[in-house]
């Protein structure tokens, strides 16, 4: 009886659910300049449980966090304000989590992901450093399990196998977007062959849970009785592989192959961190379920470009893997700083992140794209993310960024001149904006000026120095996040010495090294 009355109200609210919806999706099409009050956008923008972080020159301007919680891409050119405003939207988000954890005594409500490729995270870990230092020890308690750290710096590396198996992922699938990270970030080129023999290692190297190191990857190439032992459990076709692989493949395929691996490999600090066997990273219990965590990319680690890269593409893998098993009551949100110079230096990322937008929305995880314009990104690309975002927030920009927010903005009633006339005086706004100065388009609202609320430096509301506030971070916030490379080489050199075959002493280096060199047809050393 309930039951019949709850659907029979539900059947009345449907042509106006319909009706909203519709009306919903009408105005996310480029409509001409809306003519709207100011008022009224503001009011729209502040539907309770909101944030500040942007103002007008009389007042501040809130927003829901439920409008906020949504794809979003924030652009302008360099020193606009996009990372500061990023920022000051997900410490409000991450310190009123700790907050309502504290009170509740529940986990943290939400996961932040920050990936960043500029050497900015020294900022985030200030600001959350001072939260730490004003907090309750309740409060200090419940951070102090909250943050994972990704960093390579002389103090410390972060252990971080490329991707971890998980349940219901095939290992082919896992050892294809491995091979495709080696790939797409090694200066070399990757023939076909080449690429196939790349991908059947990852999945002989998975189904042993070995890492992908140079020294492993030589012994198993060149050792062909320890080859063969290996092919003992694999699948069929995969042994045959590796059982025939001297007549699959000529030796200088082979002596090519392993060139590639050792300049992928060739610094430690990536060898180490990025492709160890993921075991080690497990059985450190590193606080890789953190729900906070930062992400160090940039140019000042000691990994250099391409493999930072590679690392920025596992995380985004990784979410883009977890999205379809989270718990889609937690909120996620993940920051990528120069969001699309990294995806268009990565297309099969690309594509693989665009074709998630949807899945990521439904499971309540939403991705902030920070860059400095849309140039360069194929433009169906580009369309994409317009489609999926909720919010924009642009900053001192080319016209590329006029063009896709000039349909969008508010005109105000009085304004009387030609449509040519508004757009070039728009573009001509756009690209003189002083720092703190954007264009804020929240959906289905339209775009209008504002101006970023001006942020204290943490060092100055603290009264410590920056360097102290970082050092404050790592060693009360994330100890646990880093090893020191000593001992991340001395770990990895147990893990061979248990896994891979015992030579005597100073003579494993010279059997792989004699076994290439008849590879390569060039006998005994001198
Ligand atoms: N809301 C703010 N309050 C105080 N200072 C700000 C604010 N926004 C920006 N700034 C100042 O401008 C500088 C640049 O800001 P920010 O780093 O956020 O720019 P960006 O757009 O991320 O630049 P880039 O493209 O170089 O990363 C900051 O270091 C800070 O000094
Ligand atoms: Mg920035």
């Amino acid at each position: 009886m309930m039951t019949s009355w709850i659907k029979f109200l539900l059947g009345l609210q449907e042509p106006q659910q319909r009706a909203q919806a519709l009306a919903f999706e009408r105005s996310r099409q480029a409509t001409p300049a809306v003519r709207r009050s100011l008022d009224d956008v503001v009011r729209a923008l502040d539907n309770g449980d909101s944030v500040s972080v942007f103002e007008l020159p009389d007042r501040r301007v809130n927003i829901s966090r439920k409008l906020l919680f949504r794809h979003a891409v924030l652009l302008g050119q360099t020193g606009g304000g996009k990372t500061m405003t990023a920022m000051s939207l997900l410490i409000a988000a991450l310190d009123q989590a700790l907050d309502a954890s504290v009170l509740s005594g529940k986990p943290l409500g939400i996961e932040i992901t920050v990936i960043d490729i500029k050497d900015d995270i020294h900022r985030f870990k200030q600001r959350i450093a001072a939260i730490y230092l004003a907090a309750s020890t309740a409060k200090r308690e419940v951070m102090r399990s909250a943050f994972h750290l990704i960093q390579w710096k002389s103090s410390g590396i972060t252990l971080l196998p490329l991707l971890v198996p998980r349940p219901g992922l095939s290992i082919e699938y896992v050892a294809e977007l491995q091979a495709d990270i080696v790939v797409q970030t090694s200066p070399s080129d990757w023939s076909d062959s080449l690429r196939f023999l790349l991908f059947q290692m990852f999945r002989l190297l998975l189904h042993h849970d070995f890492g992908f190191d140079g020294p492993t990857v030589i012994v198993i190439l060149t050792d062909e009785a320890f080859r063969l032992s290996l092919t003992m459990t694999l699948p069929a076709d995969l042994a045959e592989f590796f059982t025939r692989l001297l007549q699959l493949m000529a030796p200088q395929t082979i002596a090519a192959f392993i060139r590639r691996v050792l300049i992928f490999c060739a610094y430690r600090e990536a060898a180490l961190s990025i492709c160890l066997p993921w075991t080690i990273a497990r059985d450190l219990q590193l606080p890789t379920d953190a729900p906070i965590v930062l992400a160090d990319c940039g140019s000042r680690s000691l990994l250099p470009p391409n493999v930072a890269l590679a690392v920025a593409n596992a995380l985004i893998t990784e979410l883009l893997l977890a999205a379809r098993s989270r718990d889609p009551r937690v909120l996620q949100i993940t920051y990528i700083e120069e969001a699309l110079y990294l995806l268009s230096l990565l297309p099969s990322l690309r594509q693989r992140v665009l074709d998630a937008l949807r899945l990521l929305r439904s499971s309540n995880s939403f991705v902030w794209f920070s860059a400095q314009s849309f140039d360069g990104f194929p433009r169906p690309s580009v369309a994409e993310i317009l489609n999926n975002i909720g919010w924009m927030v642009a900053f001192q920009s080319r016209s590329d960024v006029a063009e896709v927010l000039f349909p969008q903005m508010l005109v105000s009633p009085g304004d009387v001149r030609s449509k040519t006339d508004r757009k070039d005086d728009f573009a001509a706004q756009l690209a003189s904006l002083p720092p703190q100065e954007a264009v804020l388009w929240v959906k289905p609202e339209p775009a209008i000026r504002v101006r970023s609320v001006d942020v204290q430096s943490p060092s100055v509301t603290t009264g410590i120095s920056e360097k102290e506030l970082e050092d404050i971070f790592d060693r009360e916030l994330t100890p646990r996040s880093t090893v020191s490379l000593d001992r991340a080489e001395s770990l990895m050199a147990e893990w061979r010495a248990a896994h891979l075959p015992q030579a005597p002493k100073g003579k494993q280096h010279d059997t792989a090294q004699a076994s290439l060199r008849s590879l390569l047809g060039l006998g005994d050393p001198p």
